[in-house]
């Protein structure tokens, strides 16, 4: 099934322009649970295969407790002063402290984001706002970025898309404020022609949708997809019916992690990243590190 037929104009319409901007921070944590034992939660359901969670989310400082909580887990968090890196050299003294108490914690990576405006942005643009970030560590090195995390990536091929995400993979690599290894991830929001496969992304969010939408038609679009690359996709639901009980919340995960690896799921069905679901905590509760 292909969900970009089944969606078209999700590239336009996925989600408004204010979405990632503002003047907190807007974090996506990869968790990394390096082996999720969830035969302990499911006994008699087997074991899936190991699972890391994403978390696209506006949120404020005092809300990363979680970070603090689950030491066995990897966040990786995307910092977005502005729609991107904002037209100084440093983002604001608040935001500078957010980014250095997050940098603390040595199970944190630190991403920043950049949207590619499904590669028709301008690329001095893009580079200039890579190159901003890739700048932050040399005036602090509590402010020093992992990667680069590419919203509105391109997912209809062109010739001109890919030689753009390539470039941009290029300058990323070449930037030496950013610190080794480097993580870039691209966010279609679908599942992207597979000729940009090489583009130079580490993760690939292939589904960026509400609940009733990955099971009509997203599950079976990314189980498409090669079983042993599981680790270089990521799903994003939101809009998670709060009615499921644990045993379905589980099945739900163990059907999302057998296909990839970095998940997020919320139950919030507007302003989706912007606050951690009220049921937030059990969820990552339920991803043993
Ligand atoms: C570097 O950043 C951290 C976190 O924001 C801050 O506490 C520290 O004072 C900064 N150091 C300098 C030299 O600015
Ligand atoms: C991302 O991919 C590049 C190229 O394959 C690799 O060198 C780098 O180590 C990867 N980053 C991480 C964090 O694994």
């Amino acid at each position: 099934m292909n969900l970009e037929k089944l969606l078209p104009k999700r590239g336009f319409q996925r989600r408004p322009m204010w979405f990632w901007s503002g003047v907190t921070v807007v974090a996506v944590i990869i968790i990394t649970a390096i082996a999720v034992p969830l035969g302990i939660v499911l006994p008699k359901r087997g074991k899936p295969p190991s699972a890391s969670i994403i978390l696209p989310l506006y949120i404020y400082p005092h809300d990363i407790t979680i970070v603090e909580s689950r030491k066995d887990l990897k966040f990786t968090v995307v910092v977005n002063p502005s729609s991107g890196p904002g037209s100084e050299s440093l983002p604001d003294s608040h935001y500078r402290e957010a980014i250095g108490q997050f940098g603390k914690y040595p199970n944190v990576e630190l991403l920043g984001y950049v949207r590619t405006s499904y590669a028709k942005r301008s690329i001095e643009d893009v580079i200039r706002d890579i190159n901003v970030y890739a700048g932050w560590s040399s005036q602090n090195m509590s402010l020093s970025m992992n990667g680069i995390f590419l919203d509105e990536a391109p997912h209809q091929y062109s010739h001109d898309a890919d030689s753009f995400m390539r470039k941009v993979g290029q300058e990323i690599n070449g930037a030496t404020g950013l610190r080794e290894p480097k993580t870039i991830v691209h966010n279609p929001g679908v599942v992207p022609d597979a000729r940009f496969h090489g583009t130079g992304a580490n993760i690939t969010v292939v589904f960026e949708h509400d609940y009733d939408s990955w099971r009509a038609s997203g599950q079976a679009a990314v189980a498409a997809l090669a079983p042993n690359k599981r680790d270089t996709y990521s799903l994003i639901v939101h809009s998670v019916p709060q009615t499921l009980n644990s045993g379905e919340l589980q099945d739900f995960l163990a059907s999302m992690s057998s296909v990839a690896q970095h998940l997020y799921i919320t139950t919030n069905r507007a302003d989706y990243y912007e606050s951690f679901a009220d049921d937030w905590s059990q969820f990552v509760s339920a991803v043993p590190g």
